[in-house]
């Protein structure tokens, strides 16, 4: 036992409750979050200052008390560090410049730059001192398909059409894009870990709208290859990997990929998705976030459900996606209060 329930939960027998942190737990529906990031000029700087990123990483665990800290930064540092240019409009979203064709990938620096995200693992190695020493720490990357999606979108896209067009149209070239995003996540986490990180997370926010070749070939593949290219090096760090909105193959998944944990979103049938997976393997999920906003007996009944579809089981307790800006705090403490039982 390492004395962080966290970290149990991927060594030790199924525990008498479920370790519990929320995705996105760092954010603006925390009033003091709201206030640190007005001081940055970008969110891109806000990320960049560890101080700030350190304190913003924080927040939620002095307030809620989580089992686990994710590092706060965010997926679009990989394309920053690529050298394509990445900012974030303001009530908009990210906007990247667009890769139009093959030599605009060909043209992406081949390594990350690793000055620009030295200050990612100098606020690693600040929060890692800060910790309680119950908390367990989680670096992140996003995963190649999805990061290709804003790559060459150049924005989030709701159906993410321009990058399945342009991997139909040109699949060699996108499996350049893909082979340079798997290297980056590799040597990102890795730099993650030894900055501090005790698990990490990839996340593929939009691997559920490829059809299942699609899906196998961008999504399923480069993550197996980034879980590889980690456990070469760290062999006992556990991996979580979020294909966010596959409806089934959750079994494959694992077994192709060799994750530790599978996060599973909001619309995941728990108990089946539960009951196809091998019992060593770890579910993370699945709150519905606009379910935490609403509170009440639909909140109560919710976590209820979860609960006993995970009962002796190895389970994470978090979201099935992102917190949202509109969650109360009342809402959340009593999340945390019933999983806490
Ligand atoms: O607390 C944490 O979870 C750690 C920090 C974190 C952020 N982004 C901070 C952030 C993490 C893990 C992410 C992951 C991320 N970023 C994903 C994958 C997870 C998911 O939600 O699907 C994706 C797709 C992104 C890209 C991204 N970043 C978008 C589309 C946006 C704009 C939308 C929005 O919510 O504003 C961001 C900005 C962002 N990243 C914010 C935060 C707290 C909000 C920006 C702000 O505070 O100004």
């Amino acid at each position: 036992m390492s004395a962080k329930p966290f970290l149990d939960v991927f060594h030790a027998a199924p525990a008498e409750r479920s370790p519990i942190w929320m995705m996105r737990q760092a954010g603006r529906y925390l009033a003091e979050y709201r206030a640190i990031r007005a001081k940055a000029a970008s969110f891109l700087d806000f990320c960049y200052t560890p101080e700030l990123a350190i304190e913003a990483t924080l927040q939620p665990i002095r307030r809620f008390g989580f089992d686990a800290a994710i590092i706060f930064s965010d997926i679009l540092v990989i394309p920053d560090a690529l050298g394509q240019g990445v900012r974030f409009v303001e009530g908009e979203g990210p906007r990247l410049d667009v890769l139009e064709d093959r030599m605009a990938i060909e043209n992406l620096a081949s390594r990350l730059d690793l000055e620009r995200l030295a200050p990612v693992y100098a606020a690693l190695r600040g929060v890692r001192a800060m910790l309680p020493a119950e908390t367990a720490l989680i670096g992140f990357c996003g995963a190649p398909w999805t990061l290709a999606t804003y790559m060459i979108g150049g924005r989030g896209t709701p159906d993410q059409a321009p990058a399945r067009q342009f991997a139909y149209r040109d699949p060699e070239a996108f499996s350049l894009l893909i082979n340079r995003l798997v290297e980056a996540c590799i040597e990102h986490l890795i730099l993650q870990i030894e900055a501090g990180a005790e698990a990490v997370q990839i996340f593929d926010s939009w691997a559920g709208n490829l059809p299942e070749a699609e899906f196998l070939r961008w999504s399923q593949e480069s993550i197996a290859r980034i879980i590889a290219g980690v456990r070469a090096k760290y062999p006992d760090v556990p991996v979580i990997a979020f294909p966010r909105g596959i409806s089934g193959g959750f079994a494959r998944f694992v077994q192709a990929t060799k994750a530790d944990a599978i996060s599973l979103d909001t619309a995941t049938f728990l108990a089946e998705a539960r009951a196809s997976l091998p019992a060593k393997v770890v579910t993370q999920g699945n709150l519905d976030p606009l379910v935490l906003i609403a509170g009440g007996d639909a909140l109560d009944r919710a976590i209820d459900d979860i609960l006993e579809a995970t009962q002796g089981t190895r389970h994470i307790f978090n979201l099935g996606h992102g917190i949202l800006p509109q969650t109360p705090i009342a809402h959340v403490e009593r999340l945390i209060e019933k999983v806490r039982g």
